[in-house]
């Protein structure tokens, strides 16, 4: 159990005994303290109940330290209007130390309260490679995914991918005029590519053939039977190509139900919508409009207008007038196939910032439908070159990410040339290759998700500093130590801390448990990162300080669980970011 849970339980355990509301109880707690001269958790519970229990809280909180039972576990103490602080023995961190080095899971409980997410990410546009900005809904939906199964809940991941929209309408008429087979069968996202960019160009200076796009379009989505077999290819070629992408990132999907899975259901969902009330026809089209339940500030389909500054509609279209579905009707029907399936208690949609338009109106009509799952928006920001701004090639486009990884994999090499111990050309390339994605990987995660970042691929891949090898070195380290032994190491039955750097050590380990599900209050992975790399620091002072090789007896074998654990649990927090911890650098 972690430290937190034990003082939680036996300060519980003391209120119990005393009158006072459920509902008021059910919020004391212990959270670690921010200043560890006073104490390593501390609690504010004499001051949140003094009132109802009509104490003075210093004198509560005195009361509260004699009736609570716990051993040798804690000194408790006393602070300004009524805080009470537990700071740990040296014996209770030996203790949790053992516990955690045998336990298959560092310390991390499994959830209680456990519930289904349906996590919806990566979900990018076929027909064109995936570029720089997919990184961010791939890799933050990755680590969330894998983050929610560790903590024992039910988790569905979907690639919602985009393989029914406009840029079909190009692809289809560049490739009728313009396809090139062998070009198609050697690379195909780029031959894609190739035909998109041609008639996208073409379309913006010429209107007919603008409209002819769309006439291709239309004769797609009414089941033209030329059409619909060059779509087919075009998907299933673009499928191949991001599974490459998806297999080296080492990132899986339960399903991958694109737009076009949901076709079928469009004409129903918005007769649906039309026949509750909710949509409305609206100049030849279907729209929905404000529900009138919200402040018109916060209501998603109200806007002000910036010239007048008048309250302006802003609805949600989801039928236009030449008859098409959109990406919202898309987005509806998929709300029901999903409640219908899975029924999710939690959706979570890892989309850019810039399509929170878009959710709140989404959300909003489900909660009109009465949808019985939270709705979350996990929204990111850009990111930027070195410059501060979007990144973009010299040629102005989106820099295209499998070429964004191989720069890193370059950049990673130029830094294990120099610096590793490696002498097999081929562990360094595995090496290179293993250190490039996890920078990647590392930098986006470690980020606060809504800052923009910028992407400087030299600082990514060093050793020092906040990143991915410095993580990777930190596992090494102890890895080195334990071959580097004569026999192999067996857990003690007992271990004994007496330096601080020690002690702070087993605390870092100690506190994985109670911070790992923190990171699903707001779908933060950087909750986690933050973490790691303050246990890696720790663990760097705790090597410096005290030698471990060159000590001996019960010293020794503390230290070397020490390392132990720290290897563990910086191998389980590294794959949890989707990171493969290396055993030797
Ligand atoms: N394909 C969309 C895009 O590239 C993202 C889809 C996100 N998921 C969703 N259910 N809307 O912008």
């Amino acid at each position: 159990m972690t430290f937190q849970s034990q003082l939680e339980t036996a300060l519980q355990n003391v209120l119990g005994e005393m009158e006072i509301p459920p509902a008021l109880l059910s919020k004391v707690g212990v959270t670690a303290a921010k200043d560890l001269q006073f104490g390593d958790y501390q609690t504010n519970a004499a001051m949140m109940l003094a009132k109802v229990l009509k104490k003075n809280p210093r004198e509560l909180a005195q009361e509260l330290i004699d009736k609570i039972e716990l051993g040798d576990l804690a000194e408790l103490s006393i602070a300004g209007p009524g805080f009470i602080n537990f700071k740990l023995s040296a014996e209770a961190f030996g203790t949790q130390l053992l516990a955690l080095a045998k336990d298959d899971r560092c310390g991390v409980p499994t959830t209680e309260a456990k519930k289904t997410y349906l996590i919806d990410f990566s979900s990018p546009n076929v027909a064109k490679p995936m570029h720089v900005g997919h990184i961010r809904s791939t890799i933050i939906g990755d680590s969330l995914s894998r983050i929610s199964r560790f903590l024992g809940h039910e988790v569905i991941t979907d690639n919602h991918i985009g393989d029914w929209g406009t840029q079909f309408g190009m692809v289809i008429w560049a490739w009728k005029g313009d396809l090139n087979e062998s070009a198609l069968q050697e690379a195909p996202l780029q031959e894609l590519l190739r035909l998109y960019r041609l008639a996208s160009n073409a379309s913006k200076e010429d209107e007919t053939i603008k409209n002819a796009c769309r006439q291709e379009l239309v004769k797609l989505q009414a089941g033209d039977e030329e059409n619909t077999a060059i779509w087919e290819r075009a998907v299933e070629l673009s499928k191949q190509g991001l599974q490459a992408i998806y297999t080296r990132l080492d990132v899986s999907f339960d399903h991958w139900l694109g737009e076009s899975a949901y076709n079928e259901q469009l004409g129903s969902t918005v007769e649906g919508l039309l026949e509750s009330g909710i949509a409305k026809e609206s100049e030849g089209a279907v729209c929905v409009f404000s529900g009138g339940t919200s402040e018109k500030k916060k209501d998603p389909f109200i806007k002000s207008d910036p010239d007048t500054k008048e309250f302006v509609d802003f609805p949600m279209i989801i039928k236009k007038s030449d008859g098409a579905f959109n990406y919202a009707t898309t987005d509806l029907a998929t709300l029901a196939y999903r409640r219908e399936n899975w029924n999710p208690d939690h959706v979570l949609y890892v989309v850019d910032h810039r399509q929170g338009e878009h959710f709140q109106q989404l959300f909003d009509i489900a909660g009109r439908l009465d949808y019985p799952a939270g709705l979350h928006h996990v929204a990111f920001g850009t990111i930027c070159g070195k410059d501060g701004k979007p990144l973009k090639t010299r040629a102005g486009d989106l820099p295209q990410l499998e070429d964004v990884l191989d720069e890193a994999v370059e950049a990673a090499q130029r830094v294990i040339a120099e610096k590793s111990h490696l002498e097999n050309e081929e562990e360094k390339a595995a090496l290179a290759e293993n250190i490039g994605l996890a920078s990647v990987k590392f930098t986006e995660l470690s980020h606060n998700r809504m800052s923009d970042y910028n992407f400087d691929l030299d600082k990514m891949v060093a050793l020092e500093g906040d990143t991915a090898p410095y993580l990777m070195y930190s596992y090494v380290r102890p890895q080195s130590i334990f071959r580097k032994l004569e026999n192999e190491f067996v857990l003690p039955d007992a271990v004994t801390f007496t330096e601080a750097q020690e002690i702070h050590l087993a605390r870092m380990l100690s506190r994985f448990g109670e911070i790992l599900p923190n990171v699903l209050d707001d779908y933060r992975p950087n909750v986690l990162t933050t973490y790691l790399l303050e246990l890696a620091r720790a663990f760097h002072s705790f090597f410096e300080a005290c030698p471990v090789l060159k000590s001996a007896g019960e010293v020794q074998t503390s230290r070397l669980a020490l390392c132990y654990t720290t290897a563990k649990t910086l191998k389980q927090g590294l794959s949890l970011l989707g990171i493969a911890a290396p055993e030797k650098m």
